[in-house]
């Protein structure tokens, strides 16, 4: 279904509810939707593609959206496979459209489709602006967001950003009205959080321009919650928590006696400043996002063949692939007769930047003990 977002600009891209992973590793409760745009004005551009799960709705769309008219440009604005699977298939529908492009993108879309394309791109670069009519088109380079030929463009006079991944969320399509950024967040932390730096580049960009209108590459077109989405963006970039008291509380348990550990503190010591993640069976990508959103971690692990226990070692790995930083952890051991699990997750966080262990491990032997709870309730006492 084609969906007019102003007088001259037209949603073409498809909603896909039914696919259950993104990038072959993160789940999808409400699917997730691949964006494209085309905007008519004396010349006709269409804005990047979709992902070659949908490719039947979406040359229904082109074709409902474009009825006899030809494309003359392509904005490419990312070359991932989500967005760029039908790329080669417009290129041969529409022999004379051109591509805009920056130099990044050129050699990435003739390895991607294997064709030659010197003879039909536009090169643009930072502030290149082109005219199409009464739209002028002015093109912001965002590299590593979370691509490096990330290119987003400004449509200067309906003030529309073409954000690329920016912005996007998983789920449906109407999340615009939505206070919850949980889907947001999941995206953000996991697909950009390595690259903070190059995002806050770009926030600084944006902030000197006159937004009225975002449209991202995935979820909804935002045009309510701009400031609200740019702060939390901010934070996010900046490896700033939300919620500076809270609580991401993170346990791996082989036979269930340190979840029970995790459950007590919850329930008596933490209550409300706590989010539970069971690492053995939770979504690692919203506890990676968990951590992201509040400022204290606590972090609870058996030992498991002298080393962390698997679900431990995974969720750490991930942690430290997309750059956290900045929080305060506290770390729980777990071991029936020579517990090592903590020594090795305090390395772990001391290979990462600012993550401050805020007191001795707490060793657990099996199960706790007066002492240890005596410990714990201290530890809590600390959060
Ligand atoms: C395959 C396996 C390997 C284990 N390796 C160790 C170990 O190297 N050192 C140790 O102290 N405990 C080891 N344990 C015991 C666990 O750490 C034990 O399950 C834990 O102390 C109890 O907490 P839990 O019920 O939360 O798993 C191992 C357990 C299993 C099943
Ligand atoms: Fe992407
Ligand atoms: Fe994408």
């Amino acid at each position: 279904m084609i969906n007019k977002i102003t007088e001259d600009l037209v949603y073409v891209g498809v909603y896909d509810k039914d696919v259950k992973i993104f990038e072959s590793q993160y789940p999808l409760e409400n699917g997730v939707s691949y964006n494209s745009y085309v905007l008519f004005d004396e010349k006709t551009v269409l804005f990047d593609t979709s992902d070659v799960r949908v490719s039947k709705q979406y040359f229904e769309n082109l074709k409902e959206a474009l009825g006899d008219k030809k494309p003359d440009y392509i904005v490419v604005s990312h070359m991932e496979p989500d967005h760029s699977a039908n790329l080669k298939i417009v290129l041969d529908m529409y022999k004379d459209m051109k591509i805009i492009a920056n130099k990044r993108t050129i050699p990435m879309i003739e390895n991607f489709t294997q064709m030659s394309v010197a003879d039909r791109v536009i090169e643009v670069g930072e502030g290149s602006e082109i005219n199409i009519g009464k739209h002028t088109l002015k093109f912001i380079l965002a590299p590593m967001v979370h691509w490096p030929e990330v290119m987003m463009t400004y449509d200067m006079y309906d003030k529309t950003l073409f954000s690329a991944d920016a912005f996007g969320r998983f789920g449906n399509m109407n999340q615009d009205d939505d206070e919850n950024f949980d889907e947001a967040r999941r995206y953000y932390c996991n697909i950009v959080g390595k690259y903070g730096a190059q995002v806050l580049t770009v926030l600084k960009k944006a902030a000197a321009l006159d937004i009225k209108r975002i449209c991202p590459l995935h979820s909804s077109i935002l045009d309510k919650k701009i400031g609200a989405f740019i702060e939390k963006y901010s934070l996010w970039a900046s490896y700033t928590p939300e919620e500076k008291d809270k609580v991401t509380v993170c346990y791996a348990s082989i036979h269930g006696n340190t979840k029970k550990v995790a459950e007590t503190i919850v329930k008596e010591a933490l209550g409300d400043k706590a989010e539970l993640y069971d690492l053995t069976t939770c979504d690692l990508s919203a506890a990676v996002a968990g951590t992201f959103k509040n400022g204290k971690l606590l972090l609870m692990c058996s030992t498991y063949d002298a080393g962390m226990f698997t679900p431990m070692k995974n969720f750490l790995a991930r942690l430290n692939a997309k750059g956290i930083c900045n929080r305060e952890v506290a770390i729980i051991e777990n071991g029936s007769w020579a517990p090592a699990a903590g020594k090795l997750i305090k390395a772990e966080m001391e290979s990462m930047k600012n993550m401050t262990v805020i007191d001795e491990v707490i060793t657990i032997k099996s199960t706790a003990n007066k002492e240890t709870e005596e410990k714990i309730k201290e530890l809590c006492s600390k959060f």
